[in-house]
């Protein structure tokens, strides 16, 4: 959700920030602004929309500086209008301020500072006031943010930039992302590092309550008592070419297309099929606390949530303990038992979500310990979980999970196996079989990528059809579900994603000739049972569309998609790579805006 770009440096500042908020657009937005500092004061420009419709404002007016700030906003308090996107500014407009987040108290705040004019119907314009306020007493930039941030409550990430001050930029940070990157008399901030890529790979995340002084030649960081603080630096590996189409019409299509090697490089250096065993690097939880876990406990949004139910499945599989997966929204009440012997789980891309960290928070506060599954070094979830795996997938810029989602499955599947071995409940001899068989999967990928003439077809018969149901089994229901919500985010058409044997529970009476479904039918324990789900659509006139292991086809299936075969556990792998192409080449055909489709955002850091 919303991005924050901030420089200071030699450098002319405004196409440094531009270029750092299209790096950021794929974190979702519905308006954009820019505030600069030069010989006139803070000189500013914002719109609605895209961040096109800003660049065309700018075009008619540049503006000059060495020191601004950008921001993209996703609409909370307030619609998507010129007066609600950010920066907001001080009354005397010699302070400007971009947000992230929610002030809860604003309103509250807003009736305490009498006499101040409010130009917006934001929740963050009360912060500039607030400044404005502390400033006037204070005198100093750091301690005026500090004691304005002192009365917030909420979740939020700012840059503060003061037309007094040319040479600084102040950032705070409370529960929402906010890294600055260092460079060579230059320096940045920026809600994420794909931001910063095209100028540094150094980036310093700050801490939850830190206030950091950001100047030409350096950076100062303090923490929420206003002390000095060290926070570590990480130099990110991945290139500024992560953060291009590369040729392709779609980020999206582009990131499918990479599954082959990011699943390659989540099993490299991690997988000794010889020994039956699998290694992870600073793994961080005792094997001790595998062992004596009695329960693993599953925490996800979205995309993230259906890598949990194929975690679950296979732990319970191979390590013969309870998993459970929970909606991190649900979870974060509390309500659920975590304890000293549930082992959590979290599993989320961006290491950014909100209801994950806060579902992480009661599991550890219960005394449970915390095992993340993360994209992103650095990030909040990285920083405060017992133990992470982190994925390989790189940079991901659509919206929509694609590579995330097969690198979330990988990595949760190794896990399993871990666990299994370390329990005992798994033999060496059937761990090295399964190893084997995970070792040849990136080329299995790459078959299914190499195979989209059904698919294509398929998408251009059912294009204006009129609803979509996926259904599997076992490994397979939540490939269903991940095909279902695919299909959804991008090209806005109605899919849902069920139980095969829930169908004559109910949705059975929705199927007739206009509904299209899709089965998820590959070999393994499940199979026959899904064709008979499979006979009692066909009765119904529904049209079937099915995923199917080579060579084994099902015959009242009117599309078939191939995979290669492969031990059932790696099937979700490769049987949703097709229904990724399904939903891109149906939401091209419909000319959604496919990257970043309506109303939805990469990073969820809101309730
Ligand atoms: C948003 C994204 C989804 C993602 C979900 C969880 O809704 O659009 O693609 O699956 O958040 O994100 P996480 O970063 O926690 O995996």
């Amino acid at each position: 959700m919303c991005g924050i770009v901030g420089y200071v440096g030699p450098r002319a500042a405004l196409p440094v920030l531009v270029e750092g908020l299209r790096r950021l657009e794929y974190r979702g937005y519905d308006s954009a602004g820019v505030v600069v500092l030069n010989g006139h004061g803070l000189e500013s420009e914002k719109s609605p929309g895209k961040l096109q419709n800003l660049e065309e404002r700018l075009k008619k007016r540049p503006l000059d500086g060495t020191i601004g700030l950008g921001h993209t906003r996703w609409a909370t308090h307030g619609g998507a209008t010129e007066p609600n996107a950010h920066p907001h500014f001080s009354c005397d407009r010699r302070i400007a301020l971009v947000h992230n987040g929610i002030v809860e108290n604003f309103a509250e705040l807003k009736r305490g500072l009498r006499g101040h004019r409010f130009a917006s119907e934001t929740d963050t314009e009360v912060a500039a006031h607030l400044i404005e306020r502390f400033y006037a007493s204070e005198r100093d930039p750091v301690r005026a943010v500090h004691r304005a941030v002192g009365l917030l409550r909420g979740h939020f990430a700012f840059a503060v930039i003061f037309a007094d001050h040319p040479d600084l930029l102040v950032a705070a940070r409370l529960n929402c992302p906010l890294v600055l990157g260092l460079g060579e008399e230059e320096n940045f901030i920026a809600s994420d590092i794909a931001a910063l890529l095209p100028y540094t790979r150094r980036a310093l995340p700050l801490d939850e309550g830190d206030i950091a002084r950001v100047d030409r030649a350096g950076v100062r960081v303090f923490d929420r008592m206003l002390v000095p603080a060290r926070r570590p630096v990480i130099e990110v590996t991945w290139g500024a070419e992560s953060a291009a189409k590369g040729g392709h019409a779609h980020y999206m299509l582009k990131e499918i297309l990479q599954q082959s090697e990011t699943v390659a490089a989540e099993l490299s250096g991690r997988v000794d099929a010889e020994r039956g065993d699998v290694r992870f690097e600073r793994f961080g939880i005792p094997k001790a606390a595998l062992r004596s876990a009695r329960r693993i406990a599953i925490a996800a949004c979205g995309t993230a949530w259906h890598a949990g139910l194929v975690a679950k499945c296979a732990i319970e599989e191979l390590a013969k303990v309870p998993a459970d997966v929970g909606f991190s929204s649900e979870l974060r009440y509390g309500d659920t038992p975590f304890d000293r012997d549930t082992l959590t789980v979290a599993i989320s891309q961006s290491g950014e979500t909100s209801d994950t960290l806060a579902a992480v928070r009661a599991a550890r506060e219960a005394g449970s310990r915390v095992l993340a599954i993360t994209n992103i070094r650095g990030s909040t979830l990285a920083r405060e979980a017992d133990g992470v795996l982190f994925m390989r997938a790189g940079l991901e810029v659509c919206v929509a999970a694609t590579k995330t989602y097969t690198s979330q499955v990988m990595n949760a599947l190794l896990f399993a196996i871990h666990l299994g071995r370390v329990r005992g409940a798994l033999s060496r001899a059937r761990a090295r079989q399964i190893l084997r068989d995970a070792l040849a999967l990136p080329p299995k990928v790459q078959e299914v990528l190499g195979d989209d003439c059904a698919v294509l077809r398929c998408a251009k018969r059912f294009l204006r059809g009129y609803d979509y149901m996926y259904i599997g089994r076992r490994y397979n229901l939540p490939t269903a579900y991940e095909g279902a919500l695919k299909m959804k985010e991008i090209s806005y058409l109605h899919a849902e994603g069920y139980g095969a044997g829930e169908m004559k529970h109910g949705p059975l009476a929705l199927v007739d000739r206009r509904m299209t479904v899709v089965a998820i039918a590959p070999q393994g324990r499940v199979l026959e049972k899904m064709v008979s789900n499979m006979q009692e659509i066909h009765a119904r006139k529904g049209h079937l569309v099915a995923v199917t292991t080579r060579g084994h086809p099902i015959a009242i299936a009117e599309e078939t998609f191939e995979i290669p075969p492969c031990e059932e556990m790696f099937s979700p792998l490769l049987a949703v790579v097709p229904l990724q192409l399904l939903a891109y080449h149906t939401a091209v055909g419909l000319g959604r805006d496919v990257d970043q489709p309506r109303n939805l955002a990469k990073s969820v850091t809101v309730e």
